[in-house]
């Protein structure tokens, strides 16, 4: 009933991601149709001071040392900027970073830095803008390269790219976007498509593998294993062309990383998810909301985590996509 967030497996959750909406003003064809969903309901949303309770519990109570925003996209949470400064100034101050889509970031970057805002990842999937404004249904390339320059300027690094790359559409990017990159002093990470968009359309047969993605980057760098130490990281880190740049690949199907997963979630609702891939969650905005002190919803929370899958699943025969898609996770 003390201490932090294990599971069964011997796993300690030290990161915690906050999704802060399930809405976005992007419709990136691989993760939510073009009318956008059925978004969550204002009351239904965690306030920005409930949010800042839970982070609190997380990081005083049960040993978090890492907070991550995300979405839906973060940036257009109205209090994105006080929650930000009411997380770094809990103790013990976890690192905060932001996954976001880099619209408004060009903007927002200054005053997130000086609220407490250490780094940002950013997505960015293709460079030819008509391919961007066909990939997410709006004609905002020019927005998220402002974005990512204004991250850069503002401090906020290492800034870090993620990239989807899928077949047919912008599979033959890979070695250009590398080259911006390095260019623009960004980390690029390539991300294996998972099964997770709101129409489930994912197909194993049409990702594109981690193995393709180093193939069609050898064409053209040296790349060599990061002797860095890999820890928790999703990505898997190569230095390119000597070094001291590195790219990195997430592979979360074909080199699955579960065994030494830290990640505990809580989605813009209060919902503890012990996984990504969890088909059970637990409910914290409603024992808060029945009056649970923080004691109570600190046992909740390892409760939830002690229950924490193995792994994903993923190609298991009886494999089920979660009901809730990344929009609503936070990925
Ligand atoms: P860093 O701390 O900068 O390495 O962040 P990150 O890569 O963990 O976070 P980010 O939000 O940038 O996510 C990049 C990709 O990794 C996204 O596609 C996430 O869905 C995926 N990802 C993050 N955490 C997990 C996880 O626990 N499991 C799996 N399978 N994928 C994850
Ligand atoms: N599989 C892998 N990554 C995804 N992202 C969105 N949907 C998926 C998916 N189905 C990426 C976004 C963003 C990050 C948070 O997750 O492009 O960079
Ligand atoms: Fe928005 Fe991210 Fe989904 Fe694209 S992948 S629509 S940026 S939530």
């Amino acid at each position: 009933t003390d201490g932090p967030l294990v599971d069964r497996y011997g796993r300690v959750a030290r990161d915690l991601r906050v999704s802060l909406t399930d809405k976005c003003n992007l419709r990136c064809t691989y993760c939510m149709p073009a009318e956008g969903l059925p978004w969550l309901a204002g009351p239904q949303l965690l306030t920005d001071a409930e949010i800042v309770r839970l982070v609190r519990i997380a990081v005083r109570d049960l040993g978090v040392t890492e907070v991550r925003f995300t979405g839906g996209e973060p940036l257009i949470r109205p209090g994105l900027v006080g929650i930000v400064a009411e997380v770094a100034a809990l103790e013990p101050r976890p690192r905060i970073s932001l996954t976001t889509n880099g619209i408004g970031l060009a903007r927002l970057a200054p005053t997130l830095r000086a609220a407490g805002l250490d780094r940002v990842n950013v997505s960015l999937d293709t460079l030819d803008a008509d391919r961007f404004t066909r990939l997410t249904r709006r004609d905002r390339l020019a927005d998220v390269l402002a974005g990512l320059a204004g991250a850069t300027a503002a401090g906020l690094t290492p800034v870090k790219v993620n990239t989807v790359l899928m077949r047919g559409v912008n599979d033959d990017e890979a070695p250009a976007l590398l080259r911006f990159a390095l260019d623009h002093g960004y980390e690029l990470r390539f991300i294996e498509q998972m099964p997770l968009d709101a129409q489930h359309g994912w197909d194993r047969a049409a990702m594109v593998t981690a193995e393709e993605i180093l193939a069609a980057l050898r064409t053209t760098f040296d790349l060599r294993p990061d002797p860095a130490e890999r820890g928790a990281a999703p990505a898997e880190t190569w230095l390119v062309d000597g070094g001291p740049a590195r790219v990195g690949v997430i592979a979360s199907v074909t080199r699955p990383f579960c065994g030494d997963c830290d990640r505990t979630r809580l989605t813009a609702d209060g919902q503890v998810r012990a996984c990504l891939f969890a088909t059970e969650e637990s409910d914290l905005r409603g024992a808060l909301r029945a009056g649970a002190d923080d004691a109570e919803l600190a046992r909740r929370w390892r409760t939830a985590m002690w229950g924490k899958r193995a792994g994903h699943g993923i190609d298991d025969p009886t494999f089920l996509q979660p009901a809730r898609p990344m929009s609503a996770i936070g990925g």
